[in-house]
């Protein structure tokens, strides 16, 4: 577990590699004077990822990894994670799969969301899964990561109805919007002044 020490906040990266409408969501979260991180540094392995324009937006810094060569761009990452001095890392939307390596040395520091009531449908296609197994439930999911897919221990999970004539994109829009509640509570309870 990671503690805040005092009124000081927690140095957090967020890692995206798309829109990264909740990493915009974790910013608005970090400058509330409640939240107990700062985010300090936007990772991406994606040059073309739309969420790097908050890095401008918001004045944080960003590094684009190109991840041809995975060992080395984990050893560059993690060089800068301490350079920066970075203690927490949120994964939100990062299409990449750390190394146990890499996750081994944040061990317990690395968060992710997932849209899905997890341990079901771990990995891509959540929402069109869900409703061709017609579920009447989905959700999201912020867990630990650990070495295995999808697989750490969960935090929070937020449960959602699916409608009769819900679409894989409505599905995600609508989960999307707990995402954003969501993750900011899995940080706020991990993150207990102790
Ligand atoms: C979210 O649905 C999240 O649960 C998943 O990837 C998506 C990222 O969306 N891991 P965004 O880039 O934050 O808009």
């Amino acid at each position: 577990m990671v503690k805040s020490i005092g009124p000081k906040k927690i140095r957090t990266a967020v890692f995206i590699s798309g829109t990264g409408s909740n990493l915009k969501n974790l910013i608005k979260f970090s400058l509330k004077k409640v939240s107990p991180i700062e985010i300090n540094l936007i990772v991406s392995n994606n040059l073309k990822a739309k969420g790097l324009k908050f890095a401008k937006m918001y004045k944080i810094k960003k590094k684009v990894y190109n991840y041809d060569k995975k060992k080395d761009s984990e050893k560059k990452i993690l060089k800068d994670l301490k350079s920066n001095d970075i203690k927490l890392i949120c994964l939100a939307g990062f299409m990449k799969i750390l190394s146990k390596d890499f996750i081994r040395r944040f061990k317990g520091k690395i968060l992710n969301i997932h849209p899905s009531l997890l341990p079901k449908y771990k990995g891509l296609n959540t929402h069109h899964r869900a409703i061709q197994n017609k579920e009447k439930y989905s959700g999201c999911t912020v867990h630990l990561v650990n070495s295995k897919l999808d697989s750490g221990k969960i935090i929070l999970q937020k449960k959602v109805k699916l409608s009769k004539k819900e679409t894989p994109s409505s599905l995600q829009k609508k989960i999307l919007k707990h995402e954003y509640i969501l993750y900011p509570r899995a940080i706020s309870k991990i993150l207990v002044n102790l």
